[in-house]
């Protein structure tokens, strides 16, 4: 049975109103018209450019926790890029050769960098890493540590011998950071790890009858556990059958009997749960009870805490102190937060995360008159139901694209990913319509283009019926996700380019033998990108070297492919070398 979608839309709108209500201010900004403009602050900062080139040596172990079966065969992941902004962590550098390294002919070897990694006083090894290096993978025995719930301070430092052509003199530079390194005992129970590599989780099946780690991108809905799972458990098994992976009830769960069908009903279908303490994550006690209660679920995905804290402007400590408690306990579970802001004090926030979710919803509102509280939306002032968006699907390749660049200035870009929530409810509230399954799909999509490693839309149930509406789309969708997105995603050996042509976002996975591309056309009018345009101008008879998996509002022909507005495509390809 399915309930009615303008019903959902209502409830979503009006819980949405009721938190509101809570809070004198959204994103820091005042809201009510017999309020005053006061600009927000809270502004992220941009780094500093640099003519000199800098270093950001950075170092974090391939997969996060590492158990104790592990031990011989870890790794950490060695960056090295030449940036020229004063990111965190980016230290001045004299290259080898400096004078002549932006030179065309120059052969770019930047030569290498001599990188020892020790971690107390058992585990110490040194390799030569190449600089302006990504993903470089060094192998470490770390067996000889106790496994503990406690995690090693790791650290990680490099020489580099620098000869110039003008004198021949060598210049030796130091450069240093510090890792952390979660190595736990070895379980039975539910152990979700991150795959620093590549963002992506690795879990074990969700029946809780063992297996191996697998790889997997996490796709699922928010499902509120009153309105709809404590009244009909029948919606698990559509989610299920719709193709999702996950399922994210939404609290109170006040019905401990209830919750407990719920959890075995997602056990027994194979579904991994996010459990989430937003109503409560402050009250560390409280905390302490669920993480007690709950940790060896055998399907237990992530532990997500604050719930927008940053429109709420909850204590910038309190999400890490509830991360801190959590991993005390447990450590064998990422915890996820909820960011809705565009800009409003991301870095304290994100303290308190490994996974950092965007929940911004652009589809069908006024972005710059507020229909709920009849006052207009600026950088400065106003709630429009998407803070200081433009109200199209780039507002979700910008929000996602935004917070991964943070991450990356901040230094956490491989420490913390981002999932996107796609927007699957409207009309009500701020939103004057419902996403159409194609917009529903856009999102995801071009989430993954910009770097998201999981997604969560909001909520379930949502549109039914045809292949037009977003549980429609889905039953396609998420197979392809899984079957044919995911390989290339979750594969550390594999390169990634995203490109922009005429609006249309792509993206282009290269596994060694073929290639993914995954585009949506997020402009409003028609547009034709040749082959090159997405970086596969070896495509010389697209009728072999192409195959179309899905596409809607969007074709190929001989030379490239062509979008209506709003078209999306997932290909594969192999081009002759
Ligand atoms: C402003 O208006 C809101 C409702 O529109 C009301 O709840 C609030 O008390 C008012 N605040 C002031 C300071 O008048
Ligand atoms: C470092 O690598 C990047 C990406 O591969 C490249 O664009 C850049 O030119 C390299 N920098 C130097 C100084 O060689
Ligand atoms: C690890 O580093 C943290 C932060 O620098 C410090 O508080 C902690 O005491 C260190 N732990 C050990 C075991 O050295
Ligand atoms: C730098 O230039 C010197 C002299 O031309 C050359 O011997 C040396 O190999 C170069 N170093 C690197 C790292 O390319
Ligand atoms: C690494 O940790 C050590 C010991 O806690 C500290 O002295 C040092 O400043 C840290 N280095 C960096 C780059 O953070
Ligand atoms: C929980 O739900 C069950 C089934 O609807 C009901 O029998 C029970 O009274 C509820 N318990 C509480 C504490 O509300
Ligand atoms: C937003 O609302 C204002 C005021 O009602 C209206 O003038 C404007 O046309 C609306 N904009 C959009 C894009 O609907
Ligand atoms: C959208 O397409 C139009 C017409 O082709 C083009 O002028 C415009 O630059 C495109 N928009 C973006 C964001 O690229
Ligand atoms: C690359 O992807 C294709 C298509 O999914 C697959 O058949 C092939 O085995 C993959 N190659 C490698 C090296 O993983
Ligand atoms: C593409 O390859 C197919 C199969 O080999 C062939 O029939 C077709 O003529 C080729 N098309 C072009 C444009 O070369
Ligand atoms: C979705 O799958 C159905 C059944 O396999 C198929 O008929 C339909 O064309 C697919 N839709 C798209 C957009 O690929
Ligand atoms: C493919 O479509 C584009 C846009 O309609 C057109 O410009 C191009 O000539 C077409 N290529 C071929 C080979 O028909």
């Amino acid at each position: 049975m399915k309930y009615s979608t303008r019903l959902a839309a209502v409830l979503a709108a009006s819980s949405f109103r009721t938190a509101l209500a809570q809070s004198s201010t959204w994103c820091g900004k005042n809201y009510m018209a017999n309020q005053t403009v006061v600009p927000p602050g809270g502004q992220f900062p941009f780094p500093t450019s640099s003519a000199e080139p800098l270093v950001a040596f950075r170092c974090a172990p391939a997969f996060r926790p590492y158990l104790e079966e592990d031990g011989k065969h870890a790794a950490f992941i060695i960056d090295t890029p030449i940036v020229f902004e004063n990111i965190n962590g980016a230290a001045p550098i004299s290259l080898s050769n400096s004078s002549d390294w932006w030179s065309p002919s120059s052969s770019h070897n930047l030569g290498k960098l001599d990188v020892t990694i020790s971690i107390g006083n058992h585990v110490h090894s040194t390799k030569e890493v190449p600089l302006n290096a990504t993903g470089y993978e060094f192998s470490l025995d770390i067996s000889s540590l106790q496994a503990q719930k406690t995690s090693y301070n790791v650290s990680c430092s490099a020489t580099y011998k620098a000869e110039t052509s003008s004198s021949s003199k060598t210049t030796t530079q130091h450069f240093s950071t510090n890792a952390s390194l979660l190595y736990l005992p070895d379980t039975n129970a539910s152990v979700v790890k991150t795959d620093l590599r590549t963002g992506a989780l690795w879990v074990r099946p969700a029946d809780g009858k063992g297996g191996a780690f697998e790889p997997f991108i996490p796709q699922g809905f928010y499902v509120s556990f009153d309105q709809y799972l404590a009244k009909n458990l029948s919606l698990i098994d559509q989610l299920k059958a719709d193709g999702f992976n996950t399922i994210h009830p939404i609290p109170p769960y006040d019905n401990a009997t209830l919750f407990q069908q719920v959890l075995d009903k997602t056990v027994e279908l194979g579904l991994y749960i996010i459990y989430d303490m937003r109503s409560n994550y402050q009250n560390l006690s409280a905390v302490a009870d669920q993480v007690n209660t709950y940790s060896s679920l055998p399907n237990l995905l992530t532990w997500e805490t604050a719930h927008e804290p940053d429109g709420n402007s909850d204590p910038f400590t309190a999400a890490r102190n509830t991360y801190d408690l959590i991993y005390q306990m447990d450590g064998y579970h990422p915890v996820s937060i909820v960011l809705n802001c565009e800009d409003y004090n991301f870095t304290p926030y994100v303290e308190g995360a490994d996974i950092v979710l965007e929940d911004a919803y652009p589809i069908g509102i006024n972005a710059t008159y507020s229909p709920v509280w009849h006052t207009e939306c600026t950088p400065d002032f106003g709630h429009c139901g998407c803070d200081n968006c433009k109200g199209t699907l780039v507002d979700i390749k910008s929000r996602i694209q935004t917070y991964k660049d943070r991450l990356n200035i901040l230094g956490y870009d491989r420490t913390k990913t981002v999932w996107t929530t796609p927007q699957a409810m409207g009309s009500g509230g701020y939103w004057s319509t419902t996403p159409t399954g194609q917009q529903w799909a856009a999102m995801g999509l071009t989430s993954l283009n910009h770097g998201a490693t999981g997604s969560m839309s909001f909520q379930y149930p949502t549109t039914t019926g045809n292949v037009s509406t977003i549980e429609g789309t889905a039953t396609n969708f998420t197979v392809i996700l899984a079957e044919t997105i995911q390989p290339f995603v979750v594969d550390p050996t594999a390169t990634f380019v995203n490109y922009n042509y005429g609006g249309v976002d792509a993206g282009l996975w290269n596994n060694g033998t073929a290639y993914l591309l995954v585009v949506a056309n997020l402009n409003s009018t028609e547009v034709y990108v040749p082959w090159e345009g997405v970086g596969l101008g070896k495509v010389t008879n697209a009728t072999t070297q192409v195959q179309r998996i899905f596409s809607v509002a969007q074709n190929t022909n001989a030379t490239g492919l062509n979008f209506r507005p709003g078209g999306i495509g997932i290909y594969t390809a192999t081009p002759p070398k």
